[in-house]
């Protein structure tokens, strides 16, 4: 603000905690200038100012990159980094200042309409390829805007229902890739969800939006809601949410508050404070190129990366060239590439793959039959057609998919199922085609257990994209190798899932009941068969993996390094995923989480060293009665490997742990002063003196066990309340001390 600016008036302040109309925020002449949002996650969205913003209006065209469903599965973060930047570029072009994305919410069910906007089931790989996203969006002078803040996973009800989330796992499921990303990418904005965490507005909850992401994690920049999300205007601003999107035209509210003495007047001098930190950040530039051509061949390459091979019986792909092929099934030519709802994108063009087989109909001589409608009406002649057009060809692709209208943003599915004319037309071509490949078109995952069988090859498209038929057939015809990986485990059935039960929640609440047991730390731990584990994919090649070290101090940092070779006959990329688990019964911790990976490309016989870092939070979990990080000591199992089930090297670390003695109170149980480092000894001593303890049976003293010290002053026994308040006030003066000497932590 310069000097001879006058200082905004209260009315005014007040007006910049909302937007003025539905993509901009409001400007205050002299302090803030109007700030342009716009969706989205895989492609810019800038509508007219009054378009509608579920995407049923239009937008201007843009490079319609894979959704994060399909970044996702690329595991290659440089990759997507320069996705990151292309969307910067083309938001800078079109003078928007902060984009909507990316959503970063965990996919607890496969059912939530919204996962192809979403990287994962797993906090890890959601926070490395969100951050790279967000570094690259950001390295264009564009502020990138975390979303939806948090809990989320799902649509039903997510204006309403509230996420029943006990503290642990959100601390180790829900929090750490919102976590990593502000901590480490400093994103411009962070988005707040529609639904309620704990009971509580996630755009009205001061814990979250101040204690935790802000004095906790750091973050400086703001906060904006949900589209709509607000409930109750002063609630929110106080709490910590700076702009409400789109404006409900209830400034006053918040003037009347301040001179009600319900709001402090600071709390909106924050708020501009935070805003023209945003607006200091963002620089766009509108007599820039938009770059379309470059950005449809990245847009190509990324779908590439992103397919997951999921079954490749004898080597039917990469297609042989010369012979016939049958491309059977309406995706072909009418290609699902993105979902539905505020991330939908015009795209600046769109490559079926019928079109880009016709790039190469010299060696790949293709013909075609749609098979079935995508509207799902009776098709018997579309079937009959395709199935004589498999048995006259050498290889049958056969195209399947979800129909647009079975998932979105607003929704979810009540099954994972493929329409049922799709399964049946591949039973059908199965009879008459020798070589049966399948290629899918899905937002999320779709079972595979009753047809695979089918099908000699199986390749996950899922949504790829403007490019991603030209992607397609790159991976068809073998000009890419395939080296995407599932990010989201493939059940058997959907009701093996860990949150079937507690999905998508009744009467308002959804209770996350499985805990930190999300999607392959349920199956994994349990050890229950799934059709493709987390981390899966084949490629047109093989990997060997050996030498595996762990080097490192007791307590903090480790390094795990192992070498790589490409065992197989072609070139291809590997993505080497490290896990972490903990044997000891308490607390009840998944048996590995990923805490790691790299993706390495190698020529045939090539050999590469790789080295993943660890600290002690990737081997804590949280302890929710002190509410910290707890590194307990012990052996901690480190595996590496091509998925979640495919562990190929196992080593440990043995660990000091982080020295944390907890406090102890007459509360305490005579277990826990038993356990415990300072107050054990002195314990044992004085049982040791207890001539009568040798007469008690020992299932009485296990009984005790379980008892607060102080209950030993009911059951007599020579001790009082007195003289378990004289002990625990001994014990706290020597956790003092042995805290100040350094030698615990408290
Ligand atoms: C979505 C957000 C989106 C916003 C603006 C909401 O319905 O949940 O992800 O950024 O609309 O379009």
């Amino acid at each position: 603000m310069s000097t001879d600016t006058p200082r905004p008036d209260l009315a005014t302040k007040a007006s910049a905690t909302s937007g003025s109309g539905l993509w901009h925020s409001t400007p205050i002449p002299g302090v803030l200038r109007r700030l342009h949002l716009a969706d989205g996650p895989h492609g810019i969205r800038q509508q007219h100012e009054d378009g509608d913003h579920l995407g049923i209006g239009g937008s201007v065209p843009a490079t319609c990159f894979p959704p994060a469903v399909a970044l996702g599965s690329t595991w290659n973060v440089d990759l997507v980094r320069r996705v990151g930047a292309a969307l910067g570029a083309e938001a800078s072009a079109m003078g928007v200042d902060v984009v909507l994305g990316p959503g970063m919410n965990i996919k607890r069910s496969p059912l939530c309409g919204r996962n192809f906007e979403y990287v994962s089931e797993d906090p890890h790989v959601t926070a490395r390829i969100a951050a790279s996203l967000v570094e690259g969006i950001q390295s264009e002078g564009v502020g990138a805007c975390v979303k939806h803040f948090v809990a989320n996973n799902q649509e039903t009800d997510r204006m309403r229902s509230s996420s029943e989330v006990d503290e642990r796992t959100l601390r180790e499921i829900y929090l750490p890739a919102f976590e990593e990303v502000v901590r480490t990418t400093d994103p411009a904005m962070v988005m707040c969800s529609y639904n309620r965490l704990n009971g509580v507005y996630t755009g009205q909850d001061p814990w979250l939006l101040t204690t935790l992401l802000r004095q906790e994690w750091g973050f400086d920049g703001a906060v904006v809601s949900d589209w709509g999300a607000v409930v109750d205007r002063v609630e929110s601003v106080r709490a910590g949410l700076d702009l409400e999107m789109p404006p409900s035209g209830t400034d006053d509210r918040i003037v009347d508050a301040v001179n009600g003495g319900e709001l402090e007047e600071s709390v909106l001098d924050t708020v501009v404070e935070r805003l023209a930190r945003v607006q200091e950040r963002v620089a766009t530039d509108t007599s820039r190129s938009r770059e379309h051509e470059a950005h449809r061949a990245l847009a190509r390459e990324a779908a590439a990366e992103a397919l997951v091979l999921l079954k490749n019986e004898d080597e039917v792909l990469p297609l042989p060239s010369g012979r016939s092929v049958a491309v059977l099934g309406e995706f072909a030519r009418t290609p699902r590439y993105q979902g539905g709802g505020s991330s939908h994108v015009v795209p600046t063009r769109v490559t079926s793959v019928l079109e880009a087989f016709g790039a190469v109909e010299k060696e790949f001589p293709v013909r075609f039959a749609p098979g079935f409608t995508l509207d799902g009406t009776d098709a018997p002649k579309l079937a009959d057609e395709a199935v004589a057009l498999a048995s006259r060809s050498h290889t049958t692709v056969l195209f399947l998919g979800l129909p647009q209208e079975w998932e979105s943003e607003g929704f979810d599915r009540t099954h994972i199922d493929l329409p049922a004319e799709q399964v049946a037309l591949l039973a059908r071509v199965r009879r008459v085609s020798e070589r049966v490949v399948v290629v899918l078109s899905n937002g999320g995952v779709v079972s595979v257990a009753e047809w695979r069988d089918d099908a000699d090859a199986v390749l996950e498209g899922w949504l790829l994209g403007q490019e991603g038929g030209a992607a397609m057939v790159d991976v068809l015809t073998g000009v890419v190798s395939p080296s995407g990986r599932l990010t989201e485990t493939i059940p058997l059935r959907l009701s093996d899932h860990a949150s079937y039960l507690n999905f998508p929640g009744e009467y308002g609440h959804v209770r996350y009941g499985e805990g930190v047991f999300v999607g392959y730390r349920h199956f994994d731990t349990l050890e229950r068969p799934v059709a493709h584990p987390f981390g899966f994919g084949l490629t047109y090649t093989t990997f060997g993996y050996s030498d595996l070290e762990v080097t490192g101090n007791d307590r903090d940092a480790w390094t795990v390094a192992f070498t790589v070779t490409n065992t197989g006959a072609r070139a291809g990329r590997e993505v080497a995923q490290l896990y972490t688990g903990r044997a000891e019964e308490y607390p009840t911790r998944p048996v590995r989480e990923l805490r790691g990976f790299a993706k390495v490309a190698l020529e045939p016989g090539e050999s590469t060293r790789v080295e993943l870092a660890l600290n002690g939070r990737d081997l804590s979990t949280w302890d929710p009665e002190h509410h910290r990080w707890s590194l307990a000591e012990g052996t901690y199992t480190v595996s590496v490997g091509a998925s979640s089930r495919d562990v190929r090297l196992v080593g440990e670390i043995v660990s000091t742990g982080d020295r944390f003695v907890p406090p102890l109170t007459r509360r305490s149980t005579i277990e826990e002063w038993r356990a415990n480092a300072i107050g054990g000894p002195i314990l044992a001593q004085i049982q040791a003196g207890m001539a009568e303890l040798e007469s008690v049976p020992r299932e009485l003293l296990r009984m005790a066990d379980s008892m607060p010290i102080v209950a030993l002053a009911t059951f007599g026994m020579g001790v009082t309340e007195e003289m378990v308040d004289l002990l625990v006030a001994d014990v706290r003066a020597r956790r003092r001390a042995a805290i100040e000497r350094g030698e615990i932590t408290g």
